[in-house]
């Protein structure tokens, strides 16, 4: 007997909780390499059929808070329609404005702004809240992730991380999604290249080193192109390249970018800061070849940034706008995983 939608679900998300029983989502290796490639399994059976899925109202009574310190179109949007079609409260609140000003140093004489610390806002808001999920980018905290730390610590809720300094999970869920798309289920030992890409302002790692951990969790053939100056973070790359022998991933680091996307399934553009913080935009603009063009793009097959995108900065309109480009499908991908998320903890 062929089973049933709900029983097929069902037994998705059993697969995850066999691999993945932690309710933090922070860096995006948490699930492990069976529980991720369970949990895209979970977010296929959404995306086919999430009208169906939709009616079932699976998450009925459950409620999910996205604490925002930061803006956000695609984050937002799409856990807010992800819980809401699940039948789950999704509750949107903006750090600061919607809060009172939060404090997250220990110890400290809170005679200043802040009005409230986090380790009471994490317990309360776990208190309402099924899940909590929280976005706050480097200014909150830089390296140390003051912001995302303290929620880990106090949230007693299962916590997800929509953006901090150092990782974007989901972007990085649905990234994975992608490549797997592309590479017609799997991009296992397929060439996918990252490749730096010029931008006026010094910009976090977290989407760059979230592609990084995503294309080795899938153990894809990596090629991370960037100009001198602009390596990534050497701590994250070897913690993520402690995965590459599991996985059988390969993760090669090149300033020759052209032959980084030579045969790649796909070139995932995107700008990050120079090592040298004070030094990065003479350091960038010295690299404005560096644009993803038609030229970069002959010979690869796809195009992937996680969006918003600087036009004629990052990447040229034509590319953008051509055949190659799959920007619209690789955003759209971030409902269904992060549903996968949300069905794995509250189903
Ligand atoms: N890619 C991404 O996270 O987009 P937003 O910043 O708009 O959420």
């Amino acid at each position: 007997m062929t089973p049933t939608l709900e029983t097929r679900l069902h037994d998705a998300v059993s697969k995850v909780r066999q691999y993945w029983r932690g309710t933090r989502f922070l860096d995006g290796l948490e699930p492990g390499i069976e529980g991720t490639q369970a949990l895209l399994d979970v977010a296929r059976i959404y995306r086919a059929y999430r009208l169906e899925i939709g009616r079932m109202r699976l998450l009925q009574g459950r409620a999910v808070a996205g604490l925002f310190f930061d803006p956000s179109l695609r984050t937002h949007t799409s856990m807010e329609v992800a819980a809401g079609r699940l039948g789950a409260h999704f509750v949107h609140l903006v750090g600061g404005q919607d809060t009172w000003k939060m404090e997250f140093a220990e110890g400290t004489v809170m005679d200043g702004m802040a009005a409230e610390h986090v380790k009471e806002a994490a317990p309360v808001l776990s208190s309402y809240a099924d899940v909590l999920a929280v976005r706050a980018f480097p200014k909150h905290g830089g390296r140390d992730e003051t912001v995302i730390r303290a929620f880990a610590r106090y949230a007693g809720a299962p916590l997800i991380n929509l953006e901090s300094a150092l990782a974007h999970p989901c972007q990085g869920l649905a990234d994975m999604l992608t490549l797997a798309d592309l590479g017609g289920g799997s991009y296992l030992g397929k060439k996918v290249c990252l490749s730096w890409a010029p931008h006026p302002k010094p910009l976090p790692q977290a989407v760059p080193l979230s592609v990084v951990r995503a294309a080795i969790l899938g153990g894809a053939d990596l090629h991370v192109a960037c100009p001198e100056g602009f390596d990534l973070d050497d701590e994250e790359m070897e913690r993520a390249q402690s995965f590459c022998h599991d996985t059988g991933a390969k993760m090669t680091v090149t300033r020759d970018q052209m032959a980084a996307t030579q045969g790649a399934i796909a070139v995932y553009g995107k700008g990050w800061g120079a090592r040298d913080y004070d030094r990065h935009a003479d350091l960038a603009a010295a690299h404005r070849g560096w644009t993803i063009g038609d030229t970069q793009m002959e010979g690869a097959n796809a195009f992937l940034h996680c969006l918003p995108v600087r036009r004629n900065v990052i990447v040229s309109d034509s590319v953008i706008d051509g055949p190659k480009s799959r920007v619209i499908p690789q955003a759209a991908n971030r409902e269904p995983v992060q549903a996968a998320v949300l069905l794995s903890w509250m189903l």
